[in-house]
């Protein structure tokens, strides 16, 4: 099969940069997601990005026309058709995946690949709702995907040799660098990051200024950003989801979430994305 479409299913924080980097690659990418305001969203978001690049002079006029010229947006599962590799990017939460990796199977082309960017959840499990199971995997992109050099590739238990190297071989055409993680929760970034997110946000439930949390770790160990801010960037839902399957994964006391999490979340406080978190956002 012809290997230039690409279809991101999710037009979310993830998915809307994942489809991003691949239409700037030069893939033919239709981004989908069946909640009309998040397609609405995500286009305004990347309009907005582009802009800004333009504006700044890192890219040109010409060169976001070319790119958005490879990004269509729909509302239609039934979509998927034609591309070689459909990623999906749903929110992460087990039943969502298995349920879309369900429709996603039985409309798309028989060859397709179909890759999960979830942060921790089982492939194996993820694959076994369909007729495919040699043909899905894990690719798991980095906050803000179209920057984070890194991509993640976790076999299943029966991922197939060819279904690895369609992916590796995508991986190097969307210029990202790739480590084989383990199917384990949390695979192999978030199994050492978050933690140190977790036991930071502690840090100010006992009392610390996030600031002072964040600064410990940017002037003391050169992180770009600090724990609590990054939590607040990628999401504090999906933080506390990525320590909570830790915590359910490998049944270990270690990997208890943070209550302050759990809190913030209840209460609707999700990070940047919700305008207020640890930090308050316009
Ligand atoms: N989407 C796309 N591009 C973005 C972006 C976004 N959300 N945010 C920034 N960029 C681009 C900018 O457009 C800019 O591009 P140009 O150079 O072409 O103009 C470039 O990135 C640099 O941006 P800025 O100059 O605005 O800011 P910066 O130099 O401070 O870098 C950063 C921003 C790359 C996000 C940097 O702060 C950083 O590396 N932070 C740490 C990110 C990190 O740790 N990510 C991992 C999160 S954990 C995770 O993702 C796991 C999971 O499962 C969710």
């Amino acid at each position: 099969m012809e290997k230039n479409k690409v279809a991101v299913v999710g037009a979310g924080l993830m998915g809307n940069g994942i489809a991003q980097a691949c239409a700037t690659a030069g893939y033919e990418v239709v981004n989908i997601d069946t909640f009309e305001a998040a397609i609405e969203k995500a286009q305004e978001t990347v309009e907005k990005l582009f802009n800004r690049k333009v504006a700044k002079g890192s890219m040109t006029e010409e060169r976001k026309a070319e790119i958005l010229g490879h990004l269509t947006y729909s509302g239609d599962l039934a979509d998927v058709k034609g591309a070689f590799l459909i990623i999906e990017a749903v929110p992460e939460k087990i039943e969502i995946k298995k349920e879309t990796f369900k429709k996603v199977d039985e409309l798309a082309d028989l060859e397709a690949v179909i890759v999960s960017n979830t942060s921790g959840l089982s492939i194996s499990e993820i694959a076994s709702v369909t007729n495919r199971p040699d043909k899905v995997m894990g690719a798991h992109f980095f906050y803000p995907a179209p920057v984070m050099k890194l991509l993640e590739l976790v076999r299943g238990l029966v991922t197939s040799d060819e279904t690895y190297d369609t992916v590796k071989e995508f991986a190097g055409k969307i210029g990202k660098t790739t480590v084989d993680a383990p199917e384990f929760p949390g695979f192999m970034v978030n199994r050492i990051l978050v933690p140190m997110q977790n036991e930071a946000a502690f840090m100010v439930m006992e009392g610390s200024k996030p600031e002072d949390v964040d600064n410990a770790m940017k002037l003391g160990c050169n992180h770009p950003m600090g724990p609590i801010e990054l939590t607040d960037f990628v999401g504090i839902d999906t933080m506390l989801a990525t320590m909570t399957g830790l915590y359910n994964g490998f049944h270990d006391s270690k990997y208890r979430p943070c209550p302050l999490l759990e809190t913030m979340v209840k209460s609707g406080m999700l990070g940047k994305k919700s305008g207020q978190g640890f930090y308050k956002y316009d």
